[in-house]
């Protein structure tokens, strides 16, 4: 099935010049979403993953059928206020703004192999961002995996800076 296809373009969203990447028309499609997480999870299948960290919002979606898929255990890594547990924070540049994320300072054994996940790579700011919350909360971050890698922004060198190999199964200019 051509994945690409299921994502709805949106010109000028959430400010102009941004084509906005919709990916509630593949997760619409049941076919598609079961081989998009079937193929994030096949990427990392032999890396002796012990947690997927999902980045709110969009990435719960895919870091949770993932990590069912690879049979480990869910991370959080949430949006500022909203864990109620110790955090460890961290702010971080958007393509289209600025916020904040946070980590349970305990959600990681001693040792963890963790692998990020999210639907998109633009800048590579959340992803960063996150990678260094969950080093910070002693996980050991094996890769990034992302459904849509947009090549034009500095993403991946951004991830390839801080360490993190990253995995995108689709992308868009
Ligand atoms: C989007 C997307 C990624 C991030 C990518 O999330 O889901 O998490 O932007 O951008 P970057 O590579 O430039 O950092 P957003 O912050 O819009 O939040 P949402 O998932 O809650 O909609
Ligand atoms: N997150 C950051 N940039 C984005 C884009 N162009 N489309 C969808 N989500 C995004």
């Amino acid at each position: 099935m051509d994945l690409k296809s299921t994502i709805r373009a949106i010109p000028d969203h959430p400010k102009p010049g941004i084509v906005f990447r919709d990916l509630t028309t593949l997760m619409g499609e049941p076919e598609a979403f079961a081989q998009t997480c079937e193929a994030l999870a096949a990427a990392f299948s032999d890396a002796g993953i012990t947690h997927v960290a999902g980045i709110e919002a969009r990435g719960f979606i895919f870091g949770a059928a993932v990590a069912d898929r690879l049979k480990v255990a869910f991370v959080p890594v949430r949006k500022k206020g909203k864990l109620p547990a110790k955090t460890i924070t961290e702010s971080y540049a958007l393509e289209y703004g600025e916020d904040t994320l946070e980590v349970h300072e305990d959600a990681l054994p001693k040792g963890a192999k963790v692998l990020l996940v999210d639907d998109l790579l633009a800048t590579g700011g959340t992803a960063a961002a996150s990678a260094k919350l969950l080093r910070a909360a002693g996980g050991n971050v094996v890769g990034a995996a992302f459904v849509v890698e947009l090549v034009d922004l500095p993403g991946r060198a951004k991830l390839s800076e801080v360490g993190v190999e990253t995995f995108s199964l689709l992308t868009f200019e």
